[in-house]
């Protein structure tokens, strides 16, 4: 069933032409598979490897936060596809739900930021 609507999501990722679709659910549960990947993944940037594991991991690699895992690209789909990619990095600003202003990395600068979401929202990507 997750596989036929992870399947669903994306496909209408990829063919939905509405903007909003307030249907989608915010929250997408990852399966044991996601929670296991999303603890071994870190980013292959050097420069981005040390900030994720200082600043996101704790949140981003960690299952019951409400945090959207990392590498778990159905989680991701539909908070870039309501917000876009600037949405997101003025979610990171602001800060949102439980996550705090700047997510931890008060020196982090907005392309580190759009990197980290490129990482992070893409299934599987070490
Ligand atoms: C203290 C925990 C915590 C930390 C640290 C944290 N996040 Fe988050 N993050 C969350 C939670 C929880 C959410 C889901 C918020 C919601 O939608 O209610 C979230 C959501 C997000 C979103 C989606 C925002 C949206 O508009 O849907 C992005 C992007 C994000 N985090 C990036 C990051 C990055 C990059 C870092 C590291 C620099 C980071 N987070 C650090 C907890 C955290």
């Amino acid at each position: 069933m997750r596989i036929l609507w992870t399947t669903l999501l994306m496909a209408c990722a990829a063919a939905c032409t509405q903007p909003a679709n307030k249907s989608v659910p915010e929250t997408i549960e990852p399966d044991e598979a996601h929670i296991a990947l999303a603890e071994t993944l870190t980013p292959a940037d050097p420069t981005l490897a040390p900030i994720y594991d200082r600043s996101c991991r704790a949140c981003h690699a960690l299952d019951g936060l409400g945090a959207p895992l990392t590498g778990h690209a159905a989680a991701w789909a539909p908070r870039l596809e309501e917000r876009g990619m600037e949405g997101l990095l003025g979610s990171i600003h602001a800060g949102r739900g439980a996550m705090p202003s700047m997510g931890y990395c008060a020196d982090c600068t907005d392309d580190n930021f759009r990197a980290l979401i490129e990482f992070m929202s893409t299934e599987g990507q070490s």
